[in-house]
C-alpha cells in the first residue's frame, strides 16, 4: 500500500502523522511511504531523515492526496483537505466529528473511509490512541501550573516544591484517571503536597498503592471537593465522564473564597471544562484571570510539545495503522480496534455517538462495509 503523510496545516499544529521511526516500520512491512516536504519540521525531523527511514519526499499535499492509498495525519482534515480526499482512500487521524457537522459533511461527500484515532477502543472500552495525549497533558499541566504560579504571571509567587524551611504548594487534582495520575507524578516529583480526588473507589485504591503515601487520595463529594479546592494553591481539572460534557465542579462562588493568585488548570476544557469560569484558550495566550484566580485552559495542550507528542502518538497508532495498511478496508470488519475506529465509509456514517450528536443517519460498520 502507498501511505502518505501531508504536512499538518491547522494553526499551531506542529505534530506529524508518521515520525521517521514509524516510516521505517511501514517500510519494513513492505509499504511505500510518501511524505510531504517539510512535514517533520515541527519535530525537528528534516526530509533527509525521512529519506533515510525509507520515505520518498513529495513537494505538495496534492501529490499525497492524489496518489496515496492511505493518508496518515494528526489533526482533523481542514476544508482544503476534505476536497482532496477520494473514494477508496483511507484516512487515519484524529477527527472529533461529534461537534463538527461541516467536517462530517465534507468527509461524507469525499467518499473516503475514515478511521478516527479517538474512537479506537480496546476490549475493556479503553481508548488506546487517546491515552498518550492524556499522559502528555497530565504531565504538562504541572509545568503550566508552575509557570502560572510565578508572581510575574499573576500567580501567588510560590515555588511548587518550596525549599527547606518553607512549605511547598498544595496541589489538588480532580479526577485520578490518566491525566490526573500523570499530573500527580509530576507534582509529587517536584515536592508539592498532592491530593487526588476521584469518585471511583477501585481507582483510588490503585492510586494509593502507586503513590505509597506520597499523594493523598480522597473520595470526591461536594464537601470534600470544596474544602480541598479552597485550601489549594493549584487545582488541576482532570475529570471525564465518557460521552458527556465535563461536570462543573468548581463554581464561581468558590473562587471568591480561594487564595488570590491560586492557579486553576482545566485539562478537561476539551470536554467543556470542569470549572464554571473556564473558557478555552490557546498557546498564544494560555491564561486569564477571574476574581484574582489564574485560569489555564488550553484545549490542545500536547501541541506545545510536538516532539514528545508525535512519538507518543506514533507508538500508539503504529500497530493499528500497520494492521490497516496490511489489510486495507477489508481488514476493518475483522479487527475490533479498526471497527470501533471506523467513523465514515463511502458516504455513510458508521459511528453511532457521532450520528446521534449530529442527528444524522447511522449505518453499523458491518452493513456499511458489506454494501
Ligand atoms: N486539554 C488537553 O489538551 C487535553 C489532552 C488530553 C486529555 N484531555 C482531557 O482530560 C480529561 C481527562 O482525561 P483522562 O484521559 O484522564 O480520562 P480518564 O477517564 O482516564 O480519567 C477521568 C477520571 O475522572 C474521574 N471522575 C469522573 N467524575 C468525577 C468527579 N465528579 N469527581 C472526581 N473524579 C471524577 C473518573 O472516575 C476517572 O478516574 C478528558 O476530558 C480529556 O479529554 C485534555
Amino acid at each position: 500500500m502507498r501511505v502518505g503523510v501531508p504536512t499538518e496545516i491547522k494553526r499551531h499544529e506542529y505534530r506529524v502523522g508518521l515520525t521517521p521511526t514509524a516510516v521505517r516500520e511501514y517500510r519494513v512491512s513492505g509499504h511505500e511511504v510518501i511524505v510531504q516536504k517539510g512535514a517533520g519540521g515541527g519535530i525537528g525531523a528534516d526530509d533527509a531523515e525521512y529519506v533515510r527511514a525509507g520515505a520518498r519526499i513529495v513537494d505538495t499535499a496534492d501529490e499525497i492526496f492524489a496518489t496515496a492509498d492511505m493518508v496518515v495525519k494528526v489533526k482533523e482534515p481542514q476544508p482544503s483537505e476534505w476536497i482532496k480526499l477520494r473514494e477508496e482512500q483511507i484516512l487515519f487521524t484524529y477527527l472529533h466529528l461529534a461537534p463538527d457537522p461541516e467536517q462530517t459533511k465534507g468527509l461524507l461527500n469525499s467518499g473516503c473511509t475514515a478511521v478516527a484515532y479517538e474512537t479506537v477502543a480496546d476490549e475493556n472500552g479503553g481508548l488506546p490512541l487517546l491515552a498518550p495525549m492524556s499522559e502528555v497533558a497530565g504531565r504538562l499541566s504541572i509545568e503550566a501550573a508552575a509557570t502560572a504560579m510565578k508572581r510575574c504571571n499573576g500567580g501567588r509567587g510560590l515555588l511548587l516544591g518550596g525549599v527547606p524551611g518553607v512549605k511547598p504548594a498544595r496541589v489538588t487534582i480532580l479526577g485520578g484517571g490518566i491525566v490526573g495520575t500523570h499530573a500527580a507524578r509530576m507534582a509529587v516529583g517536584l515536592g508539592a503536597e498532592v491530593t487526588i480526588l476521584d469518585r471511583s473507589i477501585p481507582r483510588l485504591r490503585q492510586l494509593d498503592e502507586l503513590f505509597s503515601g506520597r499523594a493523598r487520595t480522597l473520595f470526591s463529594t461536594a464537601e470534600s471537593l470544596e474544602s480541598e479546592v479552597l485550601d489549594s494553591d493549584v487545582v488541576i481539572g482532570a475529570v471525564l465522564v465518557p460521552g458527556a460534557s465535563a461536570p462543573r465542579l468548581v463554581t464561581r462562588e468558590m473562587l471568591k473564597a480561594m487564595r488570590r493568585g491560586a492557579v486553576l488548570v482545566d485539562v478537561a476544557i476539551d470536554q467543556g471544562g470542569c470549572f464554571e469560569t473556564s473558557r478555552a484558550t490557546s498557546h498564544d495566550e494560555p491564561t486569564y484571570e477571574v476574581d484574582g484566580i489564574v485560569h489555564y485552559c488550553v484545549a490542545n495542550m500536547p501541541g506545545a510539545v510536538p516532539l514528545t507528542s508525535s512519538y507518543a502518538l506514533n507508538n500508539a497508532t503504529l500497530p493499528v495503522g500497520l494492521a490497516l495498511a496490511a489489510g486495507g478496508i477489508e481488514a476493518i470488519l475483522g479487527n475490533r480496534l479498526l471497527r470501533s475506529g471506523l467513523n465514515i465509509h463511502k458516504g455513510r456514517l458508521t459511528c453511532s455517538p457521532v450520528a446521534e450528536s449530529l442527528n444524522l443517519p447511522f449505518l453499523p460498520p458491518e452493513q456499511a462495509l458489506a454494501a
